[in-house]
């Protein structure tokens, strides 16, 4: 029978006849997939897993947060963050341009990744031997591969799990016959939070992709405290199970006339972009509540400064993608 239970206790058995004695590594991303594989791993060999989480300073409010002191608390998993957010913003400045944006996310993030992975490997003890690397490939990563539709011919993808092939290690993939909802269920029953185990599609290059224009630190300031504010009042409204996700978006090389207060503001627009979808390849706008899209637009213009304008998304995907860059 399948039950999670099942699942956890095959998989914590496998885990431990594959990795033996020896260390295993695992990338955090905040999302569902490497956290959940993280905890199982967690679960069957203990304090032989070391977690990394690159901090690229691209996620969303309170993120970060979730990963260092909720996840850690509900896993007791040993972890080593890397604030790598300076070189980060350092790579792309001056970069608009989506594809150069992607690029460069993804390649200081496996720079970074694989500078933590060497300085892990470098400090255990003597013939402690790290020699696994914990990945949270789902079943329809696995049946893609093969195939290789879907969007990252669109738009070049990254991810944890996308990590380049290091033949130094062998990967440990404890979700590799699970479907997604199968693994929120697995990570509920483990005890890792709701906001990690629900946490709807983010894209790995984060806020980095949601700013149109330049990457700069005042921008992702801005553009996470509009985000939060349309998260908490999805959130209130009780639509986080109706909608796949909801994009947040700063024009930032926008400006538009407005006027608050008695004076005339020329400011960025925030575009909304929530979704509904069944699996992100084909996707339709999400007709939502016109009093709570009311209540987000008063919110975000009244509380973040230098947005004057909120706007909404109406188009399916195709002909536009979920995300804008
Ligand atoms: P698009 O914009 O192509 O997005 O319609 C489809 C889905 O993929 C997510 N997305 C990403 N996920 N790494 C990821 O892990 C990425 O680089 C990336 N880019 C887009 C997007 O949020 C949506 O759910």
């Amino acid at each position: 029978d399948w039950t999670t239970g099942n699942v956890i206790e095959e998989q914590v058995a496998l885990i431990r006849e594959q990795v033996g004695g020896k260390r295993a590594i695992c990338g955090l991303s905040g999302g569902v997939d490497s956290a959940v594989a993280a905890a199982l791993v967690q679960k069957a060999i203990g304090s032989q897993l070391t977690c990394v989480y690159v901090d690229h300073g691209l996620m969303r409010k309170g993120e970060t947060e979730q990963v260092e002191k909720d996840f850690v608390a509900a896993t007791g998993v040993q972890l080593k963050v890397v604030d790598a957010q300076e070189r980060f913003l350092d790579a792309l400045k001056g970069v608009s341009d989506p594809e150069e944006k992607r690029k460069i996310i993804g390649r200081e993030f496996i720079r970074v990744f694989e500078q933590a992975q060497a300085e892990i490997v470098a400090e255990a003890a003597e013939g402690e031997d790290v020699a696994f690397l914990v990945q949270g490939t789902l079943y329809p990563d696995v049946v893609e591969s093969g195939g290789g539709t879907g969007t990252a011919n669109i738009k070049s993808h990254h991810n944890v799990g996308g990590l380049p092939e290091d033949l130094e290690f062998e990967l440990v993939e404890p979700l590799r016959k699970l479907f997604k909802d199968e693994v929120r269920m697995v990570g509920q029953q483990l005890g890792l939070p709701d906001e990690i185990v629900q946490r709807q599609p983010f894209p790995g290059p984060g806020l980095g992709i949601r700013i149109v224009g330049e990457v700069t630190k005042d921008r992702l300031d801005l553009l996470r405290e509009a985000d939060a504010i349309a998260r908490e009042e999805l959130t209130a409204a009780g639509l986080d199970r109706d909608i796949w996700q909801c994009p947040v978006v700063l024009l930032a090389d926008v400006r538009s006339v407005g006027v608050q207060g008695d004076g005339r503001t020329y400011g960025h627009p925030i575009v909304l972009r929530p979704v509904s979808s069944e699996d992100a390849m084909t996707a339709d706008w999400s007709r939502l509540p016109y009093d709570v899209l009311a209540k987000i637009s008063t919110r975000i213009t009244n509380e973040v400064a230098d947005v004057n304008r909120v706007v909404l998304d109406v188009t399916s995907k195709p002909p536009g993608t979920i995300e804008w860059e």
